[in-house]
């Protein structure tokens, strides 16, 4: 029946039709030449990536890896501070020691106003940091952070994409991914204190934020570079404190019934904990996963949960650490380091970041 179809409707333009495909083939022969002239001229099309507002010499200046004269290829370890923290003074004693005697090159983020100012910047500070360290040593680095910094390496990772493949480990104690109700609570006392002024960082860490809507509808709460969790269930920040699980991700409950149950440590001493630190070192090992090895953790729980690292001597600090963390993490959000920290609303979200 088809071969039935009247030949006249198409013998009108067979010139035509063949003149319409000689020119579309040349059409598409051009536009293949002109796609590779832009590529060859312009390198592969990249994805936007936000602008930084802060200028270079901030950023750079923020960055302190004390031993520079070491080539420190596949060792950089970025070390990023959480709220009222001041990473280099704050770690060196403890993860930085720590990081040493393991052969790796810590190198600090000291954010300015120690994290209390719009995490939306400090943020920036992460993303620039990521990638000056991946150039310099001409690998990927390993990240750990603490509080607050858990969220602003996640941030920098959803919107700077590009950061991504330049992050081999990503390690983060006491997240707060969902943000904590405890925020809430000090930014009000706060502000009964200081009639409304209240601190930005602590406003974006306050469950149900801008800021945590935000990093959650850009895909930020996923698992984004290989991620351990580290989360303390008798946490007093981050309430509560399964606000730390991502998905994902490798995600460890020091008091989980295969580790050490009825284990007392909170939202400082995490970062002392010996299966913190054990979980770290786990999850950097060269040529590994990127993340902590949960049989390994197990495996050697019983030293752990007695508070040493199995193969080396701890460097925890103890009880004094935390008295003086939460001394002084609590003294800046008080005080709220810089005059821009303190807001009487959170800061706007960057262009960027609002809704798709
Ligand atoms: C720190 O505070 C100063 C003074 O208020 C301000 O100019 C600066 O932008 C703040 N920086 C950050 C990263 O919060």
């Amino acid at each position: 029946m088809d071969k039935e179809i009247p030949s006249h409707r198409w013998s009108i333009s067979p010139l035509i039709t063949s003149h319409l495909h000689l020119y579309f083939d040349m059409l598409s022969l051009l536009s293949f030449f002109l796609l590779i002239h832009v590529y060859l001229t312009y390198g592969a099309p990249t994805t936007k990536e936000p602008t930084f507002t802060v200028e270079t010499k901030l950023l750079q200046a923020a960055i302190n890896c004390p031993q520079t004269s070491q080539v420190a290829q596949d060792s950089v370890v970025l070390i990023v501070p959480g709220t009222g923290e001041q990473a280099s003074s704050f770690f060196r004693k403890t993860l930085g020691q720590l990081l040493e005697k393991n052969k790796y090159h810590p190198c600090y983020l000291d954010v300015p106003n120690d994290s209390v100012g719009d995490m939306q910047i400090n943020a920036e500070y992460v993303s620039y940091a990521i990638h000056s360290l991946f150039r310099s040593s001409n690998s990927k680095i390993r990240v750990v952070a603490h509080s607050q910094g858990c969220t602003n390496v996640q941030w920098a990772l959803t919107f700077w994409s590009d950061r991504r493949k330049e992050v081999a480990s990503f390690v983060a104690l006491g997240p707060a991914w969902d943000g904590t109700e405890i925020a809430g609570l000090v930014n009000r006392v706060r502000a009964s204190l200081t009639g409304g002024k209240m601190v930005a960082s602590v406003l974006q860490q306050t469950t149900g934020s801008h800021l945590l809507q935000a990093l959650k509808d850009h895909g930020g709460t996923k698992m984004l570079v290989p991620t351990t969790t580290v989360m303390t269930n008798t946490d007093e920040i981050v309430l509560p404190y399964e606000s730390g699980n991502m998905a994902g991700a490798t995600n460890i409950v020091l008091q989980s019934k295969n580790l050490c149950p009825h284990r007392l440590v909170d939202h400082f001493t995490l970062v002392t904990d010996a299966i913190s630190q054990y979980a770290m070192l786990n999850a950097f090992e060269k040529g590994g996963s990127g993340m902590t090895d949960l049989e390994a953790l197990e495996k050697n729980k019983e030293t752990l949960c007695a508070n040493k690292l199995p193969q080396f001597t701890s460097v925890s600090a103890g009880i004094s650490f935390t008295t003086q963390s939460l001394m002084s993490a609590i003294q800046t959000v008080v005080t709220g380091k810089g005059k821009s920290t303190i807001v009487t609303e959170e800061p706007p979200l960057m262009p960027y970041a609002k809704a798709k």
